[in-house]
């Protein structure tokens, strides 16, 4: 451990599982106060009790209810002060061609993996702004999108959308809050074996799309590791608006 990110009091969301799970183990161990959000609250009470009481904090929150995202950065700031670090992990996929798809399951994947994005980004950065300039200068805001917002991946047309979105949304984030000094960058992730790829990938459609990528390897989930420190690092004072491509080279199968 070298402290890369000591002092920061940094939110992941969607950290019941997954990534997430990954990003908030990983962001404490370089010394940050870290709160943890899903809405599978024993999953993060685990997670809190595994990193340690007093560098973590479990809030259950529904990311794609407004009421809620507010309430889970006052219950933040209440127990470490001001959230300066954010990573906008939540997000979904489907298993339906855009034929078979219904509108109630569109609506669904953009909001979580674009409003809801949206809508924690915005409420990291009014705390930030108004806290002032030498706060929000140190402010991070990392929003997950993935390879699929670059490329198309087959019988996800939704999923696709919505990361391309992500991707861009991250963009006029950095665009509109860079005068404030807050850096938003996008973290685009590869295949990681994880609750939301798993099936998937250990079945007939993800052994195919695996052999035919270059390496012919799923990443696994420290992958992404050195790529989030980095964002959210003051080593990235110059870095807003870019979106980081960690796939091991699957998009180029
Ligand atoms: N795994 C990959 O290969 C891969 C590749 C590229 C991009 N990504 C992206 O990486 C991110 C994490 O994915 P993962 O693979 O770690 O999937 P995962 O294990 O399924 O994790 C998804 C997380 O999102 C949370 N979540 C879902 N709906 C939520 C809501 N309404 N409010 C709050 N939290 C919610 C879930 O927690 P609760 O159910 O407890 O709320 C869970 O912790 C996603 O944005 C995904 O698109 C993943």
């Amino acid at each position: 451990m070298t402290g890369r990110v000591e002092g920061r009091v940094a939110l992941v969301t969607g950290a019941s599982s997954g990534l997430g799970k990954r990003f908030a183990e990983v962001l404490a161990a370089e010394g940050a106060k870290v709160v943890v959000a899903a809405r599978r609250k024993e999953r993060l009470d685990d997670l809190a009790k595994a990193i340690g009481a007093d560098k973590t904090f479990a809030v259950q929150c529904d990311v794609t209810d407004e009421a809620q995202v507010i309430a889970m950065f006052d219950a933040a700031e209440q127990r470490f002060g001001l959230v300066d670090t954010v990573v906008n992990n939540a997000g979904m996929t489907h298993a339906n061609n855009a034929v078979t798809q219904d509108i109630a399951e569109f609506r669904r994947i953009m909001d979580l993996n674009v409003t809801s994005v949206w809508c924690v980004a915005r409420e990291a950065a009014r705390r930030l702004i108004k806290a002032g300039p030498e706060k929000a200068h140190h402010g991070r805001i990392v929003n997950i999108a993935s390879m699929a917002g670059r490329i198309v991946i087959p019988h996800v047309t939704a999923y696709n959308a919505s990361k391309a979105a992500c991707a861009h949304l991250t963009r006029s984030l950095a665009r509109e809050w860079a005068r404030h000094g807050i850096n938003v960058n996008a973290l685009s992730p590869g295949y990681v074996a994880t609750e939301l790829t798993e099936e998937w990938l250990n079945g007939e459609g993800g052994a195919k799309t695996i052999g035919k990528s270059p390496r012919r390897r799923v990443m696994d989930k420290g992958s992404l590791d050195e790529a989030l420190l980095f964002l959210c690092s003051d080593g990235a004072k110059y870095v807003t608006g870019t979106d980081v491509l960690v796939d091991d080279a699957q998009s180029m199968g």
